[in-house]
Parts: C-alpha cells; structure tokens; sequence
C-alpha cells in the first residue's frame, strides 16, 4: 500500500468514549477508593436497581462477568446433571461453557439465517423430555424472536435464559431486553456496549425468591457473614466496576442511539452492494448493534485482509461455529449440521461501530470494501 501512512479506523475505540466522560469516571473510581467499597457495597447495591430498572426487570444481581452470570441463572434454572440446554453454535463460546459446568449436555440448535439468531423452528425439533432449559442469544445486539421462544418454553415447562451479553439497551415489541423472561444475562466485558474498566457482569430476574438465591450463590452461599445454608461462588462484581458502570448506564441510551444511526449509514449504502448481504430486523425487533455484521460472497478471508490492508480494523464473529470447535468434538456433530449456521460462520464480516464514528468514516470503510470486493 506504499508508505503514505493509514489514519486506521478501529472496529471500537474504548478510549475516545473515556475521554467524553473522564471527569464523571475518575471521581466515580475515587468515591470508591475514598470509601474502600471495593467488594460489595452502595455502589453495587445502587447499580443493580439501576440496571433492572433500566432493564423494565425486577431484580438485578451483579456477577463478576457475563459468563459466570451465566453460570448463576443455569443453577438457578435448576440445570444439573443429565440435563439438556438448548442453545445456538453461532455464539461466543462462553455461552455454552456453563451449561457443560453444570454437569449437563448441550443442544445446539440452527439460526434463522434473516437475522443470524436462534430459529424457533429448529428450537422446536431439538425439545426432548430431557431439556431443562433454553439459552436464545441476543446476536450482534440484535433480539432473538422471544415471543416464539418463550411460547415453546411456556409449552413444555422449559426455562428461557437470554443470554443478552450483547444487547443492553435492545428492545423486543418495545419492551427492554433483560426484563421479557424469568433470568436474562449480561456482560460487561469492556468493549460491549455497557463496557466495565475490567470484567463484569449482571443476571437480571423477575422474583425477589430467584434475586435472593442467586445473590446467596455469587456470595459463597452467604445468609450472614459466615452462615452459609448452600455452597456458593466467588462470582460478586466489584465495587470499581459498579461505579464505572452506573456512570456509563447514564450515556448508554445516547451511545445506542448513535450507534443506530452509523448502522443506518451502513444500510443506506451497502444496499444493493453486489456480493454484500446486510441483516435486515423487522420492525418489532429494535437492535442496539453491539456489532454491525454483513455478510460476503466467496473469499471472506481474503475481504477482511484486503480491508487490514486498508486500515479498517474489520472482525470475525464468529468463524468457526461452536458445534465445529474441538472442543465439543466428543458430541460427534457433522459438519453439515447446521447450514444456516455454518454459512454465516464462512461469511460473516464485522465492520467498525461505536457511538462516535462519523458519516466520513463509514464513508471510508464503505469505499474500502467496495475496492477490495471489486479487486
Ligand atoms: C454472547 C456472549 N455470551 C457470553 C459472553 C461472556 O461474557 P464475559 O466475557 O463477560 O464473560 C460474551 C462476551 O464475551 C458474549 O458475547
């Protein structure tokens, strides 16, 4: 590309964000220093009721990331050995780790390829007597189609867990992610779109009963200090992080929108764009695009070095679906399993987005991709 240098366009910039909320974040981060609240705390507590409300949810009990979040709905969905938890390969990996944690099997189950999230009609073949349990990810920031998922659920006495790691702020027939079924889990892993300075994460839920047992279990099983009626986890959020978070929580619904409209950019013009597919969400579904996914015809590999080449900092979400990792090769799944999921893994493209990316920017890496599908 010669020597000229490159001005890059990251796929996120954690840092541009921390510089519009500085002061807010560093006297929020000395407030918990001043107060030595760094384990559990007011800053915690605040947070938690914050998040729920925010979340249209009853309860919300902070976790130290979103996987063991994860890990605190499942026990409290009562999964344990022998189970089966139905959930979708095109994900990150940390969603089904826990159901394996938990001592029982997971299911994967195809993706409706219009949206890239879990399709209910495949749902529906993969309920045996032995499924315990449901975990729809909200892909992309995208919500899964939960009317249909917690229809089957309801049907067969199956708990939903929504795995939202992705999708704070989202809504689904206008009602916020995290309060639509009984336990719904949140990441704050750094780069999401409500992004700790570390890990974190939060479960949110509908019964004070389910509040309590999941705040006991993340808290070594604690009633008091030291009485413990169950084992539990060291699973808390920290107090740091809980203030971080309760600052950012008062931007998110500006950052989504903003967001909302560099996807909109994309959209006006990928439209049309010969060998590009964008994901097009009906009207009911309202995406808060933790990430903006196309996908491309033929060498994808060679689109996404061609646009490093170019200074676009483009990813992969994900290129290798979990029923095809190593790691679940004792489940014995064929390639094959499951297409619709096996070609978005061979062609999905992640371009840039945060809040603060401009119209030239999307400009730019537009006109890169153009060059690179052309050449
Ligand atoms: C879909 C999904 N589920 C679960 C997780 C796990 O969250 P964490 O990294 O906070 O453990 C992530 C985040 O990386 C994710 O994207």
């Amino acid at each position: 590309m010669g020597t000229q240098t490159i001005k890059k366009i990251p796929l996120v910039d954690l840092k541009v964000q921390y510089e519009s909320i500085r002061t807010e974040i560093d006297e929020a981060i000395r407030g918990v220093i001043d107060k030595t609240a760094f384990v559990g705390g007011p800053e915690v507590t605040t947070f938690e009721e914050e998040f729920a409300s925010f979340c249209e949810a009853g309860y919300g009990v902070g976790a130290s990331s979103g996987t063991t979040a994860l890990h605190l709905a499942l026990i409290a969905a009562g999964v344990s050995t022998g189970d089966e938890v139905v959930t979708v390969s095109h994900t990150f990996i940390a969603t089904s780790e826990m159901i394996i944690r938990c001592g029982a099997r997971v299911v994967f189950c195809d993706i409706d390829p219009a949206t890239g999230n879990m399709s209910p009609e495949d749902l529906r073949k993969r309920i045996t007597p032995r499924t315990k349990a449901i975990i729809p990810v909200h892909l992309y920031g995208a919500p899964a189609e939960m009317d249909e998922i917690l229809a089957i659920g309801r049907k067969h006495g199956i708990a939903v867990i929504e795995d939202a790691a992705q999708a704070h702020g989202a809504r689904y027939r206008g009602r916020r992610i995290g309060g639509l079924s009984d336990l719904a889990c949140f990441s704050f892993y750094p780069g999401k779109n409500l992004g700790a300075y570390g890990d974190g994460g939060i479960v949110t839920c509908r019964s004070k009963e389910t509040h309590d047992s999941l705040q006991a279990l993340a808290n070594h099983g604690r009633l008091t200090k030291y009485t413990h009626n169950v084992e539990g986890y060291n699973y808390r959020l920290d107090g740091i992080q809980a203030a971080i978070l309760r600052v950012k929580l008062r931007h998110l619904d500006a950052w989504n929108v903003a967001r909302r409209r560099v996807a909109s950019w994309y959209d006006e013009r990928l439209a049309g764009m010969p060998g590009v597919e964008t994901y097009r969400y009906p009207s009911h579904i309202e995406p808060v695009y933790h990430l903006y996914v196309i996908r491309v015809d033929g060498d994808r590999d060679r689109v996404l070095a061609g646009l490093h080449d170019r200074g676009i900092g483009a990813g992969v979400h994900y290129p290798v679906p979990l029923h095809l990792q190593l790691a679940y090769a004792r489940l014995g799944i064929k390639k094959g399993a499951l297409p619709h999921t096996e070609r978005a893994a061979a062609s999905c493209l992640s371009l840039p987005i945060f809040a603060e990316l401009g119209e030239d920017r999307v400009e730019r890496v537009v006109g890169a991709l153009r060059e690179v599908l052309k050449a």
